[in-house]
């Protein structure tokens, strides 16, 4: 090998060991830089004759441009590598499923109330909210309950600061409290449209319509086991009206309960019991025919045909209006429609549990 091919071959061994750009420039400043061996070798001519400066010169150019492709070619490689090293740790897998924002869902007891409200819904039933904490008026006074009734005693009910006329004591041990206040309301707007009406002189105002509400919400009794939770939801429904009969509340609750747990062979008993604030009372059992619950009585609602005492405690004469009340455990429901057997399972807030109602 010539002293010049030697030379070119050590400029690729040169680029090839650099292993940076700025190792690059060092290496080609060492043979073709202003004192790198090219610069040398052309200042070496000086000394030649014409004919010999001729056939070196073209020598030299010549491994000066192998020199060159050669730093060329390495650049290039040293730029690609780069290139790929980005590429690589900025690598992003588009494929992978984006983070999406956790999913909330319905409590199944929310779930039961948007379901038990459709229902009734649908049946021209209204749905009404009141205050969970009470006063004992409408607690218990106005519902026929008389001052010693065990049901007001202390180890029953949660009772609060107040007292008064004007400041609820307790919370509230029933969602029957909302048949007064609902029922209220709603004589006194019939009334304000009555009077309304006469004093255009309109004197033929239709009766009064019919009260047909439901009305969920929390209560709250000192009770604590695998079937009882010192909060837990109930929903009342009124119907009142001037020709509202047993056979109604029979109807309307029957047709709740199928449609509800989608069974239309479900059979239901009313069983006599005593509530103060209706008469006669009935507890109403439900008996699935299919299911690992087939054949057993299961109970849903307390029910009756509401008190005289409590539908003049509404503003109405009992002689002309009846009515008939139920109020039932949602949570309940909720427990028989899904199989849960322990009810502080919702209300634990365990999402694992919750999370499986979605
Ligand atoms: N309020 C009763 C209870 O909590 C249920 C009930 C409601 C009974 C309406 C009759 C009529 O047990």
């Amino acid at each position: 090998m010539n002293e010049l091919d030697a030379l070119v071959e050590s400029a690729r061994t040169g680029f090839a060991q650099a292993a940076t750009p700025a190792d690059l420039e060092n290496a080609k400043a060492r043979f073709l830089g202003k004192s790198g061996r090219i610069t040398e070798l052309m200042k070496g001519m000086a000394a030649l004759g014409v004919g010999e400066k001729k056939s070196r010169g073209a020598a030299i150019n010549l491994a000066k441009q192998a020199i060159e492709a050669a730093l060329n070619e390495r650049r290039q490689a040293l730029l690609d590598a780069e290139l790929q090293a980005q590429l690589k740790a900025e690598a992003l897998d588009v494929t992978l499923p984006g983070r999406q924002r956790g999913q909330g869902g319905l409590h199944p007891v929310s779930l039961t109330l948007e379901r038990i409200e459709a229902i009734f819904g649908s049946m021209g039933f209204d749905v009404a909210q009141g205050p969970e904490i009470e006063s004992d008026w409408f607690n218990f006074t106005a519902l026929n309950t008389p001052e010693d009734h065990p049901a007001r005693s202390m180890h029953d009910t949660f009772y609060v600061e107040g007292g008064t006329e004007a400041a609820p004591n307790l919370l509230r041990t029933h969602t029957s409290p909302m048949q007064i206040r609902y029922a209220v309301q709603h004589v006194k707007k019939h009334r304000a449209r009555v009077d309304a009406a006469k004093a255009k002189g309109d004197t033929g105002v239709a009766g009064m319509p019919e009260i047909r509400v439901i009305a969920p919400g929390r209560t709250y009794r000192v009770d604590s086991d695998a079937t009882h939770s010192p909060m837990f939801h109930q929903c009342e429904g009124l119907w009142v009206g001037e020709n509202v009969s047993f056979k109604d509340l029979k109807v309307v609750f029957t047709d709740f309960c199928r449609t509800f747990f989608e069974s239309d062979d479900l059979v239901l008993r009313f069983r006599p019991s005593f509530f103060p604030f209706t008469e006669p009372s009935a507890e109403i059992d439900i008996q699935f025919q299919q299911g690992p619950l087939a054949g057993r009585w299961l109970e849903v609602a307390g029910s009756g045909q509401v008190h005289p005492n409590v539908v003049r405690n509404m503003g109405l004469d009992p002689e002309h209006y009846i009515g008939f009340a139920f109020g039932m455990g949602p949570d309940r429901l909720t427990m028989l429609r899904y199989g849960v057997n322990d009810l502080r399972l919702f209300f634990d807030g365990d999402i694992r549990f919750l999370s499986q109602f979605q």
